[in-house]
């Protein structure tokens, strides 16, 4: 049966890609939004843009617009100005179901068994909800996030993007006492790249989804070319659905995580204590390894299968 989830998320092209990819895994009981790669305004058209693009029957609720303490951030060098630049825009007709991502997150964590959370963005929303229903988080199956790092990060030396968007949020995610969390890393999240091969396949398909995720992936993977001289460009948001609807991909370890929240060098850095004999209790499942070949024929797949 596939598992029930809410995906949380800052749309974002590989975001855009795990709202596919969800929707193919799982059974998506709704999309709520984060200001993160861009503005909330933004990242909520794109959320309802890629699932009219894909015929997608989910609600789409949009969440915060700023994080709980720190200023708001973005990645345009990564995703553009609109957060899903590169290919022309298609007009969009459907509207957010609710501007309560939160209230969303809660009354569907409440009424339903067994859903997992998978936040792919800054965990602002999680973080609130938490906050403002603490019954909840006993409720949850589970959290799969995209986020963090076992080494360097990105946004900084020591920090990746969504966990220093808003680290308090994300250190509340972290000590929530949730019964399962797992984190797909920087560490992990590279292992799952994508590169012009799969670009030229997805366009010679053919149908609206492949060329338009073509579109996409071209710009994204220019990016990483310029950035970071790779040929290939990491799909981080869809290995956190992944590791819900296929864990059997991944190799996981029982770890102590925490969330820097005040270092200057290391506000939003994810202290993973691998020390041998700690006497740390694990919080987290940390991926360490995925099954690549067989991850990337998923997202093809699932790309695919929304012609
Ligand atoms: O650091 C990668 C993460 O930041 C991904 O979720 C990407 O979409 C951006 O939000
Ligand atoms: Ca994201």
């Amino acid at each position: 049966m596939s598992p029930k989830i809410i995906l949380d998320c800052d749309p974002g092209h590989d975001d855009a890609v795990a709202i596919l990819l969800a929707a193919r895994e799982c059974d998506v009981l709704a999309i709520t939004t984060v200001s993160g790669n861009a503005p909330l305004h933004l990242t909520t058209a794109n959320a309802l843009l890629m699932c009219e693009l894909a015929g997608l029957d989910i609600p789409v609720h949009a969440g915060a617009d700023c994080p709980l303490v720190v200023p708001a951030a973005h990645a345009p060098r990564a995703h553009g100005e609109t957060g899903l630049d590169g290919p022309p825009r298609p007009s969009v007709h459907t509207e957010a179901a609710s501007a309560d991502a939160v209230g969303c997150i809660i009354s569907t964590v409440r009424t339903h068994d067994d859903v997992w959370l998978v936040p792919v963005g800054p965990l602002t929303n999680v973080a609130l909800a938490f906050r403002q229903a603490p019954d909840i988080v006993e409720r949850v199956a589970g959290i799969s996030l995209m986020g963090g790092a076992v080494g360097p990060g990105n946004v900084t030396p020591s920090a990746e993007f969504n966990i220093w968007a808003d680290p308090h949020a994300a250190q509340i995610v972290f000590r929530s006492g949730a019964q399962v969390l797992r984190m797909a890393g920087l560490n992990l999240t590279h292992q799952l790249c994508l590169g012009a091969e799969v670009i030229a396949a997805l366009r010679a398909d053919g149908g609206t989804v492949p060329a338009f995720m073509a579109d996409l992936f071209d710009f994204y993977l220019a990016g990483y070319r310029e950035r970071a001289g790779l040929e290939a460009a990491p799909m981080h948001d869809p290995c956190a659905v992944l590791a819900v609807s296929r864990p059997e991909l991944f190799t996981f370890g029982a770890r102590h995580v925490d969330v820097e929240t005040e270092g200057g060098l290391t506000r939003g850095m994810t202290v993973v204590d691998e020390r041998p004999g700690t006497e740390a209790v694990p919080n987290c499942e940390v991926a360490y390894a995925i099954d690549t070949p067989t991850a990337l024929d998923l997202i093809v797949d699932a790309v695919r299968s929304h012609g």
